[in-house]
């Protein structure tokens, strides 16, 4: 009997707000992400030597879903959602439970990218779409195994979703994508004049 087994499975989870709730949270949500632009000095300071050409508060006000009870909503409606993808995940988490850790906001005029990283110190990170104009970049998912394909040949351009080394989530306001933190990803540079607006989010079993 010959057969193949998927193991090792990388798992992404996608999903969108209830259109009710998307109605009115969102246009709070991107009005708070454009005020917080203008309000948070340090952030404009960290993002004009850190994200070319847009603004990110990672590193400034990056509690959002403490501060901001719409951020609160936001984590509030993310919650059975990421509960339900660790259970997908077969988390035994014990008597731990996963609590948002951080929440900010990422904001990408025409040319603003995010190069490939990781998010250290986190369980499930994820990114909740706030605006999204017609044609901005998706977010850019590697296989995390590439760096050990030493002599492996490259993917067929037809290949199954499932084997290419990089998938594309596009990127739709409304709409969520949750994945473990230690898989790398990107945002190519934004071609529009229109901002892609987006807040970010990391997790720790707790
Ligand atoms: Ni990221």
């Amino acid at each position: 009997m010959s057969g193949i087994e998927q193991l090792f499975v990388t798992s992404v989870y996608t999903g969108r707000l209830e259109a009710r709730e998307l109605a009115t949270l969102n246009p709070s949500l991107l009005r708070e992400c454009r005020q917080l632009r203008e309000d948070d000095d340090a952030g404009r300071r960290w993002s004009r030597k850190n994200y070319p050409g847009g603004f990110t508060s990672y590193q400034s006000a990056n509690k959002m879903h403490l501060n901001s009870p719409n951020f609160a909503r936001l984590e509030a409606r993310l919650a059975a959602h990421v509960r339900k993808f660790a259970r997908a995940l077969e988390w035994d988490l014990g008597l731990r439970r996963l609590q948002m850790t951080d929440c900010w906001i990422n904001i990408m005029p025409r040319g603003t990218s995010h190069g490939l990283h990781l998010h250290p110190v986190a369980a499930l990170s994820g990114t909740y779409y706030v605006q999204t104009p017609r044609g901005c970049p998706g977010l850019k998912l590697e296989d995390p195994r590439l760096d050990r394909f030493m002599a492996a040949p490259p993917r067929r351009a037809d290949a199954s979703r499932a084997n290419q080394a990089w998938v594309v989530l596009p990127a739709v306001a409304g709409t969520f994508a949750l994945f473990e933190s230690w898989l790398r990803h990107e945002v190519p540079a934004n071609p529009l004049r229109a901002e892609r607006i987006s807040i970010s989010f990391n997790y720790h079993w707790v």
